[in-house]
């Protein structure tokens, strides 16, 4: 059963009518549902299992990094993969096992490299040279060893968005397979080194399963020289990147992409980590927003709404796709007319959608965009001074506000007036 649906002519989160908590809470506002993000989980989990393939579930906390998210998944099973000293702060602070964390990104300063060695994480993925000579500076300041993953460019294009691409030689991500002896070499004669790890991580939103198995093939192939020349090399990591649906594409199921990995790990013998993020949370979350004004012009129609390009970015950022669904269930026969769904910042990249065929929506009545669970709040603004959406969790029939809208004092106290001003 799915966590969005309508009853009784409502569109439900669970157990609660989304419109009841618009009306609580004010809108535009972010909505979890508890039971899509520990589905998502246990059907990645379980898709692992069946393929025989035994790993870690570290979830990319830059997908959603409230801490009520992180707990939810670490209750589930989840570790985290962290990209900077606050999403590692966040993780620990979430309760999650340290010996589940992995800390990835290419430019790790000293100063989160020793927050992450003194809290014991499991892997630091190195992505260049100088970051590695820095990670055994570090280490050996502190007088201990830093697990280290080497992550892989393998040079395959995975499919999606320029922006989000990772894995080709062009992008700024991972050591290239050529190097990486070259690298190896060098890597060992460092200090409080102990390289235990590859990793990879071609891209975000892949619908295509192909440039996993082509990524995958190369890091095992690479993983087995290796280990035949003598590194004492113990873990796979094979990144995030897993697609969800958003239109109309088809990702690949959960047990072609275990058996991607399966079919790469059958001599290998090794642990396995997985770092997905939008597939955890993306389609457990909506955003929720209030029609201010129905515009008509000579040949258009535009929505305009109270969340904004600094409340989801992706359809500006990305021309990403976000289903938009009314609150109250349109009329089997309602009259589809197509129409812009816009914001009121002041740019005309604040848009959600163009000529989105919608029933009538009218001023004072609520949408969902769906799929805002990932990549959503996180990356929020307060451009144009506007109030951050607040974060709603719902587990059955209850929810909670899991981050606060705060209010106009506290965002313009943020700034502070030089002597010479005031
Ligand atoms: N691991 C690494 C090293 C990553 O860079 C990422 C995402 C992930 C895991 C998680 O990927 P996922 O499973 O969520 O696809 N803001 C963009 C997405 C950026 C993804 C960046 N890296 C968007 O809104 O589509």
């Amino acid at each position: 059963m799915s966590a969005f649906e309508y009853r009784n002519g409502k569109l439900h989160i669970e157990n609660l009518p989304l419109e009841d908590i618009a009306r609580e809470v004010g809108t535009p506002f972010f909505c979890y549902s508890t039971q899509a993000m520990v589905n998502a989980y246990n059907s990645f989990a379980t898709a692992l299992t069946d393929a025989g393939v035994k790993g870690t579930i570290c979830y990319a906390l830059k997908a959603n990094s409230n801490q009520s998210v992180i707990q939810t998944l670490a209750k589930a099973g989840a570790g985290a993969d962290v990209v900077s000293e606050g999403e590692l702060r966040r993780a620990l602070a979430a309760g999650v096992d340290p010996k589940k964390i992995v800390f990835a990104g290419v430019g790790k300063k000293p100063s989160e490299m020793a927050a992450g060695l003194k809290a014991g994480i499991l892997q630091f993925n190195v992505e260049s040279l100088p970051e590695l000579e820095a990670l055994s500076s570090v280490a050996k300041q502190l007088g201990v060893t830093a697990p280290v993953a080497f992550r892989i460019n393998p040079d395959v294009d995975a499919k999606t968005h320029a922006k989000i691409s990772t894995g080709k030689a062009e992008n700024k991500f991972g050591i290239d397979i050529p190097s990486v002896r070259n690298f190896v070499e060098r890597a060992e004669a460092l200090p409080n080194i102990a390289i235990e790890s590859l990793a990879v991580h071609i891209g975000s939103q892949l619908t295509d399963a192909s440039p996993f198995k082509d990524a995958f093939e190369r890091l095992a192939k690479l993983y087995k020289d290796l280990k035949a020349a003598g590194l004492p090399l113990k873990r796979i990591d094979f990144g995030g990147g897993l697609g969800i649906q958003y239109k109309d594409e088809t990702p690949p199921d959960l047990s072609e992409y275990a058996k991607a990995v399966s079919d790469v790990m059958q001599d290998l013998d090794a642990e396995c980590i997985f770092e997905p993020g939008r597939f955890l949370v993306g389609n457990a979350g909506v955003l929720v927003t209030e029609t201010i004004y129905v515009k008509e012009s000579t040949n258009r129609r535009f929505l305009i709404v109270d969340a904004a390009m600094n409340d989801l970015i992706r359809p500006s950022l990305y021309d990403a796709w976000h289903d938009i669904t009314p609150l109250n269930q349109p009329a089997p026969d309602a009259e589809i007319t197509p129409c812009d769904i816009v914001g009121p910042i002041c740019e005309s990249g604040d848009t959600f959608a163009k000529q989105r065929p919608l029933p009538e929506v009218k001023a004072g009545e609520f949408v969902a965009m769906e799929s805002a669970g990932a990549y959503g709040a996180v990356m929020s603004s307060s451009y144009n001074t506007r109030l951050n959406a607040p974060e709603i969790l719902v587990k059955g029939d209850q929810y909670a506000i899991v981050r606060k809208r705060i209010d106009y004092d506290t965002l313009i106290k943020q700034d502070i007036l030089p002597d010479w001003l005031s």
